[in-house]
């Protein structure tokens, strides 16, 4: 009978889980074997794993100085997949004095995400604030290329390793004019923003490059407008611009609207990602945290949340702001599970989208260059061969797929794997385990980058049996590729 469904007729499904058991009612006993016999259908206990389901994340930010701090460590790791560091990215962190880059407090943050598994955003590379006093003193062209060489050395550093960065920050005005914030940064002309964003794309092809700013979340606010109207130009004339952060900071000055939606969705339309990325809720109100996470959920391109804090007591705003989903104590929030639910609720996966940044599924990767594919040759599973190009089919040794952790699979368990990290370094399938060196990651300019290596994936020719390598990143031809997926 239907009731026998096995547990992969709705795998990752949560709801249907619910809606078997419901159908028993009264017979308990057969609930709880199903239960049991079925616990890929269970609705996920954590939020990063919730969020997962529909292919988001869940991220928090995470201070340096409280690495140490055990309960803080704990429910960092259990419940987040993406990591921003609070403070120790920014500007007056890393570049303490001119041309003087200083990464250790940043290390520390990116070190414990990625050796527990997560993600990093990077917060945050031109901003007002948190300058040093070195770039505060200075203007004009100087000023411009203060800000040019920040970008550079600090993306140069983490290359390859970030997934988004906060390229510029907060660089509209509060208020009802819809027009930039008068800074020194503003002052060297109009057009820094979009040279933060061109200087940020060289510097790091693989990272999404995301505008990030507050207040910006209601949609008839003239702030808002003014980010959208900057946002739409630049897509317009092809200023490099992946995503945009709603930072979500909620209290009673700018409290959530029910537009929310709309603007993730306006946004969103432009052809970019649309990131919450510094959600807290003065109160903690358990209601407003679901209708934010379902508005994320309601658009495809909304791609994930990071909460502002782990618990309450870590907060910016104080802990008698309560705008967290853990309490001082390290406890559970009704807010928290209000979060878990809707999560656990959401729909089917967003739809991939125009960017090969997202899971792209599986099929064939087709060189730009050759038009030919990514083949194992004779369709070998030997660990260690080298891949090549070869005309396009469509049997099992051109089926490619990627996975939530990076890597780029084919036979279901052999990877996409650099057997080192120079400049023509082979490119090779090897059984799945894991490391860096089977990590990619899949630019919007259809660029394949390796996580460990940072450089490209490269086609050394373009004829069938055309080596593929690792090969510093330039821009070819040779080093784009398209998904065609099944
Ligand atoms: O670490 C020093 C400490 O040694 C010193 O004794 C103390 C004295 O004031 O300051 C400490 O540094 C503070 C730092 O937070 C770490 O707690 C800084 O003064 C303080 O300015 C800094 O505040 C940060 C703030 O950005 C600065 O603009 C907050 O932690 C951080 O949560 C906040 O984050 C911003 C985002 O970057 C951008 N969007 C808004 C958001 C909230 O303001």
């Amino acid at each position: 009978m239907g009731m026998k469904a096995s547990p992969s007729s709705a795998h990752g499904r949560p709801g249907s889980l619910r809606r078997i058991v419901g159908a028993v009612g009264v017979a308990g006993v057969v609930a709880t074997a199903l239960m049991t016999a079925a616990p890929a259908d269970a609705a996920a206990s954590t939020l990063a794993a919730a969020a997962q389901q529909s292919g988001r994340y869940f991220g928090t930010a995470i201070a340096a100085g409280r690495l140490g701090d055990q309960t803080y460590t704990t429910i960092a790791n259990r419940e987040f997949d993406m990591i921003t560091a609070e403070n120790e990215m920014k500007i007056d962190a890393t570049e303490p004095n001119r041309g003087q880059f200083n990464f250790s407090a940043g290390d520390r943050v990116y070190n414990w995400a990625v050796q527990n598994g997560k993600r990093v955003r990077g917060h945050t590379l031109a901003w007002h604030s948190q300058q040093p006093g070195w770039m505060q003193a200075l203007s004009g062209s100087s000023l411009r290329q203060a800000m040019i060489n920040h970008i550079n050395g600090v993306m140069g550093h983490y290359r390859g390793k970030i997934y988004a960065w906060d390229v510029v920050n907060e660089a509209y005005a509060d208020g009802n004019s819809g027009g930039r914030r008068d800074s020194n940064l503003q002052r060297t002309g109009n057009d820094w923003i979009e040279v933060a964003f061109r200087t940020a794309r060289a510097a790091d092809p693989s990272a999404k490059l995301c505008y990030n700013d507050y207040n910006i979340d209601n949609w008839n606010w003239a702030k808002t407008q003014g980010v959208y109207n900057m946002v739409r130009d630049f897509k317009q004339r092809g200023v490099p611009i992946d995503c945009v952060g709603l930072q979500s900071h909620f209290n009673s000055n700018s409290p959530y609207n029910s537009n929310y939606r709309t603007t993730i969705q306006s946004f969103a339309a432009l052809g970019v990602d649309v990131q919450i990325t510094e959600l807290d809720i003065q109160g903690g109100s358990a209601t407003t945290y679901a209708n934010v996470v379902n508005d994320c959920l309601a658009v495809p391109r909304c791609t994930g949340i990071t909460v502002w804090g782990v618990r309450d007591s870590d907060s910016w705003l104080g802990a008698g702001a309560s705008p967290l989903l853990f309490d001082g104590n390290g406890n559970k929030k009704a807010a928290y599970n209000s979060v878990l639910n809707a999560l656990n609720n959401a729909g089917p996966s967003p739809t991939p989208t125009t960017s090969p940044t997202q899971n792209p599924g599986a099929g064939q990767i087709r060189g730009v260059a050759s038009g030919r594919c990514v083949d194992v040759p004779n369709a070998t599973t030997t660990d260690g061969t080298q891949l090549q190009l070869w005309d396009c089919h469509s049997n099992s040794n051109q089926q490619w797929s990627s996975t939530s952790a990076q890597e780029i699979r084919v036979y279901g368990n052999r990877c996409l794997d650099a057997a080192g990290t120079g400049n023509g370094a082979k490119v090779q399938i090897y059984s799945c385990w894991g490391g860096d060196n089977q990590k990619w990651r899949l630019n919007p300019d259809g660029s394949i980058v390796g996580v460990q290596s940072g450089l490209c994936l490269d086609a050394a020719g373009t004829g069938n049996g055309a080596q593929l390598q690792l090969y510093s990143c330039w821009g070819g031809n040779n080093q784009k590729w398209t998904w065609n997926r099944a």
